[in-house]
């Protein structure tokens, strides 16, 4: 298929790639910079456009002769108003390919609780956004366990760098994590199948505590984490002074694990039954090999 990947110079658009051209498709990416700033050069069959999903002009001719997209596009490294500029690539991007034949987008699993999460809710915005014109597959999932990853590089890094860890209390919320090799094997067979509709996908629950617990037995270190009724706010000053993360980024990892974030994933186990996500350990011990 001829296939258009857009966010690919993301953490999960540099690892879609490879795959989708091992698997003998065309593919095309849209990115803002011609080069990626992370990891290595486009390799030669890829055709890369050059574009911004916030700038309908610069959209032209981006979906000329494709059968499908991926949507793997958010702007949560940037501070500022990050749901209207995901509204609004959203948008563009209904707009501009309303003929395609299948959108695939990963997304996030939302709280059913009553304090939402502005980046989850937005999350969900997007995939209701891209339906209003495309038949998608939408696949929505926790923090994706990899090194890279924005979430388990947090982990890590709080593991690696403090022997006492007092945290909110909401550390002991129960979330689902999913490794990143198994997200990208949804995200492949959703190329394959002809499966509009809304996949919550996720290995087993646990809570952040627990992975942290994971996380410092792997790097055999000793970790003393402690609950505490620590506010947010607090949490939020102190995470960037002790890991370099930037503050919004943290207040969105804060207000996600703010309540329970669980996947209902019995419709992905009956459409994409041959994925059968790893559990967390074995997920941790894959990305920190
Ligand atoms: N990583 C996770 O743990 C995780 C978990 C669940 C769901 N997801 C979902 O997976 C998808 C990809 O996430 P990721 O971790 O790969 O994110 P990422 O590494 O931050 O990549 C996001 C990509 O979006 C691109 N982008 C942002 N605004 C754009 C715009 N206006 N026009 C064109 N491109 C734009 C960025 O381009 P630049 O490179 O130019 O900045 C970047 O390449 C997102 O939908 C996210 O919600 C991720």
């Amino acid at each position: 298929m001829r296939v258009l990947v857009t966010g690919a110079a993301g953490y999960v658009g540099q690892q879609l790639v490879p795959r989708l051209l091992a698997q003998g498709h065309q593919v095309r990416v849209l990115v803002r910079e011609a080069r990626p700033a992370r990891g290595p050069a486009w390799p030669a069959p890829v055709d890369v456009a050059v574009g911004d999903l916030t700038d309908s002009t610069s959209l032209a001719s981006v979906f000329d002769r494709i059968d499908a997209a991926y949507y793997l596009v958010h702007s949560l490294r940037t501070a500022g108003d990050f749901a209207a500029r995901d509204r609004a690539a959203a948008e563009n991007f209904a707009r501009a390919a309303p003929r395609l034949g299948r959108v695939i987008y990963l997304g996030g699993i939302p709280h059913r609780a009553p304090r939402p999460s502005a980046y989850l809710d937005s999350r969900v915005e997007v995939g209701r956004i891209l339906r209003s014109t495309c038949p998608v597959t939408e696949f929505r999932a926790g923090p994706l366990i990899g090194a890279g990853s924005a979430p388990f590089d947090l982990l890590c890094r709080l593991t690696q760098r403090l022997p006492l860890i007092v945290a909110p209390r909401s550390i002991l919320n129960a979330i689902q994590p999913i490794a990143a090799p198994d997200a990208l094997r949804y995200l492949l067979l959703a190329l394959e199948r002809d499966a509009p509709g809304v996949f919550e996908i996720g290995a087993e629950a646990l809570s952040v505590k627990q992975m942290l617990r994971i996380c410092a037995e792997i790097y055999g270190l000793k970790r003393v984490i402690v609950p505490a009724p620590l506010p947010g706010a607090l949490a939020l000053r102190l995470i960037p002074l002790l890991v370099p993360i930037r503050q919004h980024v943290a207040r969105h990892f804060i207000e996600a694990i703010a309540h329970p974030v669980l996947a209902d994933t019995r419709p992905a186990q009956a459409v994409f039954p041959e994925v059968q996500p790893l559990p967390f350990r074995q997920a941790a011990e894959l990305a920190l090999a």
